[in-house]
């Protein structure tokens, strides 16, 4: 946050680290095999429901320097996100999410100069997503 408040250009790839760190979609949506298949030395048979881990995908140290590091100031050179999804099913919303997440929290920072977190955050009981059931802060 302070990083932030001395320079809110910083912002735009804060919102990018922020979706890869702890981003809202764990999951991708099931999709099901058409037909018999082997992805990475697994059998995958017609009909099986196939889901992509995108938090997975975003911890792989094959892909980021030290992943599990929120580091709002990442190097260029390191693969984008996959916060969105990927192919043809990519999020339409992208352009919406990203500016609306930039506008939020530039406005936020700006307007409570004292913003603190109050008491431990709890993550809402949902495997598929990375939500909190409340955030309690002081002003
Ligand atoms: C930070 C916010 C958001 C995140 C992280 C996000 C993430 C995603 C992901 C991962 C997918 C692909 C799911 C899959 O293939 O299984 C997706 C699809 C989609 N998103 Fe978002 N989304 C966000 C905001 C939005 C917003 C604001 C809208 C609409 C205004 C939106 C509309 C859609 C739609 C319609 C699809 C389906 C696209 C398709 O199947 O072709 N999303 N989103």
């Amino acid at each position: 946050m302070a990083a932030l408040r001395a320079d809110p250009g910083l912002m735009p790839g804060a919102v990018e680290e922020l979706i890869r760190w702890c981003g809202p979609t764990l999951l991708t949506i099931p999709r099901y095999a058409r037909e018999d298949a082997e992805l990475c030395g697994i059998p995958i048979a017609k009909g099986d429901a196939v889901t992509a881990s995108i938090a997975a995908a975003h911890r792989d140290p094959r892909a980021y320097t030290d992943p599990d590091r929120l580091d709002i100031t990442r190097p260029a050179g390191q693969p984008g996100h996959l916060g969105f999804a990927h192919g043809p099913h990519f999020c339409v919303g992208a352009a919406l999410a990203r500016v609306q997440t930039e506008v939020a929290l530039t406005t936020l920072l700006r307007r409570h100069p004292g913003l603190a977190l109050a008491e431990p955050a709890p993550r809402a009981p949902d495997p598929g997503t990375w939500r909190l059931a409340a955030l309690t802060v002081t002003l």
